[in-house]
């Protein structure tokens, strides 16, 4: 009777358990469902670090209540004495060893995978006609922005990383201001982005977004860097190779994109007078950029990486970027009207390379 009890405590505590662990994030942005092998080998060592530190944690609470119980003085009296264990050099070989074995027990599996993920030597070879044979994306992190260019395919965008699944993508990552930190949450960890130095590290993106919510993963910037850090959102869509290389033709297709000043359209023409100065239309070309490129504005998820993609969220972020993203570099910048920022917001949302 006892026995059936117990286990049926120990099923409802299991199964309440699970239930409650299995709404733990969302597959979009939760590092504890991984989408790749990268998110998914830290996974598996913070779950090794866990059920380690559980451990520990069980069998010095065990041994705290034990001698607490055993040795109370009104269960062995006043005047015992226990047994005297100072400098038992079984004891301290004991208390020595564990902590080692335990200890070597993370840190194999952490050193290797650290090791392995730092490993970006791919990133140079080539095939024998000259080219690299690994996709590279160079991402530049500013203020409250990311910059995604791709060198080899000579094309950039912003806000919204493309990548291909089913095979390692290789970053360069700097920063053009302050320190900011990449960190796609459901693929793998983060990494500081620098201004005086590059960091490299590479990711393998397995699962193809279109599945997820909202069609993309979710990254954020990791480091605080200013009163919008919080708002320093991107996001990434992963395709099939063969849908990502029709990306890329997509983008190539727009070389020389320019908004007409003299368009009978009003938000183009207010475009090309107020705007592209600092936004581009193409998406050919490197980083370096003062604003984000916008080739991509009609197909992107959100809107300065966080509003509703709208054109009405559009207009209000036109009308005052320095309400909704404190300290942006875009504030003060032009002067629009009300009509005219409403618009340039219609404008930008036809800006698509997707059909
Ligand atoms: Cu950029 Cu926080």
């Amino acid at each position: 009777m006892m026995k059936g009890l117990k286990k049926w405590r120990l099923f409802s505590l299991l199964t309440v358990m699970t239930v409650f662990l299995s709404a733990c994030g969302e597959d979009y942005i939760s590092a504890l469902k991984p989408a790749g092998p990268v998110g998914q080998e830290q996974l598996n060592i913070l779950l090794l670090t866990v059920v380690v530190m559980t451990l520990v944690v069980i069998v010095v609470s065990v041994l705290y209540l034990t001698a607490f119980m055993k040795f109370r003085r009104s269960k062995v009296g006043e005047n015992v004495m226990p047994k005297q264990v100072e400098g038992s050099h079984t004891l301290e070989v004991i208390w020595t060893v564990i902590p080692i074995i335990l200890l070597l027990i993370i840190a194999v599996p952490t050193l290797t995978a650290t090791y392995k993920f730092a490993d970006v030597s791919a990133m140079d070879e080539v095939d024998e006609n000259g080219n690299k044979t690994a996709l590279t994306v160079n991402v530049t992190a500013k203020l409250y922005w990311w910059e995604f260019e791709y060198p080899e395919q000579g094309i950039v965008t912003s806000q919204e990383l493309v990548v291909p699944t089913g095979e390692k993508v290789y970053f360069n990552l700097k920063a053009a201001d302050v320190k900011h930190s990449f960190w796609i949450p459901a693929i793998g960890g983060k990494m500081d982005t620098n201004v005086e130095n590059l960091n490299k590290f590479y990711l393998q993106f397995d699962e193809e977004s279109n599945s997820l919510k909202d069609g993309v993963f979710y990254g954020k910037c990791a480091e605080l860097c200013g009163p919008s850090h919080a708002l320093m959102d991107f996001k990434v869509k992963t395709l099939d190779r063969t849908a990502f290389d029709a990306w890329v033709a997509a983008m190539k297709a727009t070389e020389g994109n320019v908004a007409d000043a003299n368009s009978a359209d009003l938000g183009e023409a207010t475009f090309a007078n107020s705007c592209l100065g600092c936004h581009a239309i193409s998406g050919v070309g490197g980083s370096g950029a003062v604003g984000p490129n916008l080739t991509t504005f009609g197909d992107r998820n959100r809107v300065a990486g966080f509003l509703d993609h709208t054109a009405e969220e559009t207009a209000n972020w036109i009308n005052d970027p320095g309400k909704y993203k404190p300290g942006n570099l875009m504030t003060g910048k032009y002067n629009v009207s009300k009509e005219e920022a409403k618009a340039i917001a219609d404008y930008l949302m036809t800006l698509s390379v997707e059909k």
